[in-house]
């Protein structure tokens, strides 16, 4: 980036425009994802990977608007194909009049899917797209059950809330929605392994499915009463874990055995976040049902898609959608994001890899530092770093993971943070320049230095954290 100008806070934060901002916000807004003491700043406009505030500020955007930009903030050739195809057809009801931007996109989509997977069914949100795929697998399948893991993040419908599970006492304080027909067992997790083998034996992910084979499907649940396997191919919003081969091999051999539809909620990893085109591609996952959001509207409008076997949708019944689903402008849009992702013999993707690597160099000697730094995980441009109170005991730090967020964010660098969480994660563009990125992680290097310098007093327990508190449900 030669001649770049890096971003710069001038002012303190929030700075004086945004706090006035920010005080009419809240008189009339709630907010549900943080505290403006976490993101002190009212956004003046956004290009590429650059956010400007309202007071002059510039930070590096590693939030990408929550992973859904891949081509930096404004892609133009995106933006020009939505703009075009509002014009031409404004809002549409694309379920009821058929349109050749949805044709064209579902074409293009079954080309670059994962084998097998011939049939799309339209959607808005990665939130829809997860409940219309568990539909599905228990129309398939006749089954009532949905066996999912601890920690995966599926949205914020009234039914999968219940299967979120991030973090119950940070993300549902007090309002946890207790549903039947979902069953629980961990997501593979190497750094924080409930399970080992023997009195201190080495961790592998196959102790997942031994817990799952010998006490789940044993005490909890029959077999044949599970309709479909919902899981995130890499754990996004739950801290960025990474399964090994040989957990999706057994896993879909359990599929196989039993005949339960695999559901991969691909809403976070998919459309190159990953470094491939779907993180399925990436870890030799095969689907039967596969859900897109987020990055799939490629910086342009809402948008989502289940696709799915013939098998498992071929001959569906089921009514899938809603009013905004695929819009013109929205699928015009996604193909326009896809040829993106596309061009130059898939260069965003190889940015993606190039962006791993990068976050491995400059990130992962801070575990050696810094005993608060317990690991650092990344595929593609998805990564987060997992802070603990010490390596002895490895309890979560998210006192001194904010810290670190709020010391970050003071020298130009806008991560992703949750009060309660201890996992900060970087989801930049894919194509965000490498220098940029290192830039970044350089400005992380310091502010953890500064942080463990004198680290903050951690909460007592999670259980604790999530406990009522007068006056409401935030969590302080
Ligand atoms: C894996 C996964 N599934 C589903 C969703 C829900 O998507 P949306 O916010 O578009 O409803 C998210 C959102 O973060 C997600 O990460």
């Amino acid at each position: 980036m030669a001649g770049t100008t890096y971003p710069a806070v001038r002012t303190e934060l929030p700075g004086p425009r945004s706090r006035q901002l920010l005080e009419r916000l809240d008189r009339v807004l709630i907010s549900s994802l943080t505290d403006h003491d976490e993101v002190p700043f009212v956004e003046a406009r956004k290009s590429d990977w650059v956010i400007d505030d309202v007071d002059g500020n510039t930070f590096a955007d590693h939030v990408s608007a929550w992973g859904t930009t891949q081509l930096g903030a404004t892609p133009r050739a995106v933006l020009r194909a939505v703009a075009e195809a509002q014009a031409r057809y404004g809002m549409e009801i694309t379920d009821y009049i058929p349109n050749e931007p949805e044709l064209e996109l579902a074409e293009l989509l079954v080309r670059i899917a994962p084998p097998g997977l011939s049939r799309v069914a339209v959607g808005v949100s990665g939130t829809l797209v997860v409940e219309g795929g568990v539909k599905l697998a228990r129309e398939a399948t006749g089954r009532p059950m949905i066996l999912t893991f601890y920690g995966q993040y599926h949205g914020e419908g009234t039914y999968l809330t219940a299967g979120v599970s991030t973090d119950l006492a940070e993300v549902t304080t007090q309002h946890a929605q207790y549903v039947a027909g979902l069953v629980f067992t961990p997501y593979p997790n190497a750094f924080r392994a409930p399970f080992h083998r023997g009195a201190a034996g080495p961790f592998d992910d196959a102790m997942y499915l031994d817990y799952l084979e010998d006490w789940v499907l044993v005490h909890q649940v029959e077999p044949e009463q599970i309709a479909g396997v919902l899981i995130e191919p890499v754990l996004g919003e739950g801290g960025v874990l990474i399964p090994s081969p040989p957990f999706w091999a057994r896993l879909q051999g359990l599929c196989r055995r039993w005949g339960w539809k695999l559901i991969l909620d691909e809403v976070q990893t998919g459309m190159g976040r990953c470094g491939r085109m779907f993180a399925a591609e990436r870890y030799a996952i095969e689907p039967d049902i596969m859900l897109l959001g987020k990055g799939f509207a490629g910086g342009g409008a809402p948008i989502g898609a289940i696709l799915g076997t013939e098998e498992v949708m071929g001959s569906s019944d089921l009514h899938l959608g809603g009013t905004f689903a695929w819009t013109p402008a929205a699928a015009a849009g996604a193909i326009a994001s896809i040829e993106g992702l596309l061009a130059d013999d898939g260069a965003a993707l190889a940015n993606a890899r190039a962006i791993e690597a990068a976050a491995h160099e400059e990130l992962d000697p801070l575990v050696e530092r810094f005993e608060q730094v317990g690991d650092v995980r990344a595929s593609g441009a998805l990564i987060g770093i997992e802070f603990v109170r010490d390596r002895a005991s490895l309890d979560p730090a998210p006192a001194f993971h904010r810290a670190v967020h709020l010391q970050a964010l003071r020298r130009g660098v806008l991560g992703i943070t949750q009060w309660g969480k201890w996992v900060y994660r970087l989801q930049p563009a894919l194509t965000m320049p490498l220098d940029l990125f290192r830039w970044s992680c350089a400005r992380i290097a310091e502010a953890v230095e500064e942080v463990a310098a004198s680290p903050p007093p951690e909460p007592p327990s999670l259980l604790e954290r999530g406990a009522p508190v007068e006056g409401g449900a935030r969590r302080r």
